[in-house]
């Protein structure tokens, strides 16, 4: 019996090692380590990537939700609504600015922000609103967008999950007022080490996000604001350049696995990841779900098949937000998601005979 990993970056890296490897030891030669014409080149490739007039790299997807946030100007005494199906850097950031995060329930169709709960929670404090286009599906961003025009409020999207996702042909990312990237290296574009990028086409808030991840410098030792090291590695903009071209790609291996999973599993009837119509997942996370799923995950694990949960704790019931206010039952969409959802292998270098392989086992517990 064969392990069948949920993950498996290693051979990624050794389909492209000869350009990945030539890219960094041009980094290394050029001795400019941190910033530099390699970041420069790939903030040009992923702007143009997402169709949008600018893209600040910073070190990381919370860096770059903590400066967007700064960016839309929101701060103490501010609201800002998201949901609590998320990972939790979505909800840190918004505490890291002094806000108040809200949570609004999820739709049972895409496990995205419901915008039809978004408004009654809408206060005068209430600055911005995060969607996050959970596990590469956009969230419902049409009526998000009407609402945070009527109440002039930012939208700022977690796309850290979706790299090329889109809503309507669009590209997640590049349809609020700003978007928020991670290039974790599991993501659908991974850094070889930590990264993360803020897109917009509004030019106040890029140069504000170029400010505060370097110091609130324009002019050397000249620190106009009050500011971070949020600086990207050359090392990994130079290893995004090179995978950037490869995106499309594997986006679209991701699709077709997906597809093989699903023609499968609609077999048994369990239920499971379905691209809302009008979007394109790209398949961050192929999920299955079921009231047992601990014993789908056991029973996995007995054929060395590794699974996931993305994420078995909604953050309204982590210990950091437990003040908040919320408890079990306030958001229960979210929970039911927490209790259910199972997150099966999911990389473009997974074979047919694996998926089908986990497939199999899956259709066989449920019998
Ligand atoms: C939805 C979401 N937001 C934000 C982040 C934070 O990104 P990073 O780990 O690069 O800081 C992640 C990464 O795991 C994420 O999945």
């Amino acid at each position: 019996m064969t392990m069948i990993p949920f993950l498996d970056l290693k051979t990624q890296y050794f389909s492209i090692k000869d350009e990945i490897d030539q890219a960094v030891l041009e980094v290394l030669g050029s001795s400019k380590y941190a910033l530099g014409p390699a970041v420069e080149k790939f903030e040009e490739e992923f702007a143009e990537f997402q169709g949008v007039k600018y893209a600040v790299a910073v070190n990381s997807g919370t860096s770059a939700l903590h400066a967007s946030l700064l960016a839309a100007g929101v701060g103490e005494d501010c609201e800002v609504i998201t949901v609590s199906m998320t990972f939790i850097a979505t909800v840190a950031a918004i505490s890291y600015v002094g806000a108040r995060p809200v949570f609004v329930d999820i739709e049972e169709s895409s496990f995205n922000i419901d915008p039809s709960k978004i408004e009654a929670q809408i206060t005068p404090r209430t600055k911005a609103i995060i969607p996050v286009h959970l596990h590469g599906q956009a969230a419902d961003m049409d009526p998000i967008l009407e609402i945070a025009e009527r109440h002039n409020l930012t939208v700022i999207e977690d796309a850290a999950q979706a790299h090329g996702a889109e809503y309507n042909g669009k590209r997640v990312g590049g349809i609020g007022h700003i978007g928020s990237f991670s290039f974790y290296p599991g993501k659908n574009l991974g850094a070889y080490g930590e990264g993360g990028i803020v897109t917009t086409n509004n030019a106040d808030h890029a140069n504000y996000v170029r400010l505060l991840r370097d110091w609130g410098q324009k002019k050397k030792y000249h620190h106009d604001i009050l500011a971070y090291n949020y600086r990207m590695d050359s090392i990994q903009g130079a290893v995004l350049g090179v995978k950037l071209k490869y995106l499309e790609d594997w986006t679209e291996i991701r699709r077709n696995h997906a597809l093989q999973y699903s023609t499968a599993l609609d077999k048994a009837g369990i239920s499971r990841s379905v691209e809302v119509l009008g979007c394109r997942h790209v398949y961050h996370v192929y999920s299955v779900f079921h009231p047992n799923r601990q014993q789908l995950q056991k029973t996995l694990q007995d054929e060395e098949i590794h699974s996931g949960m993305h994420y078995p704790i909604p953050v309204h019931l982590q210990k950091p937000y437990q003040g908040l206010g919320y408890s079990a039952g306030s958001l229960p969409v979210s929970e039911k998601f927490a209790r259910e959802q199972l997150s099966l292998p999911m990389f473009p270098e997974l074979t047919k005979a694996q998926i089908g392989k986990v497939s199999d086992v899956v259709c066989g517990w449920v019998g």
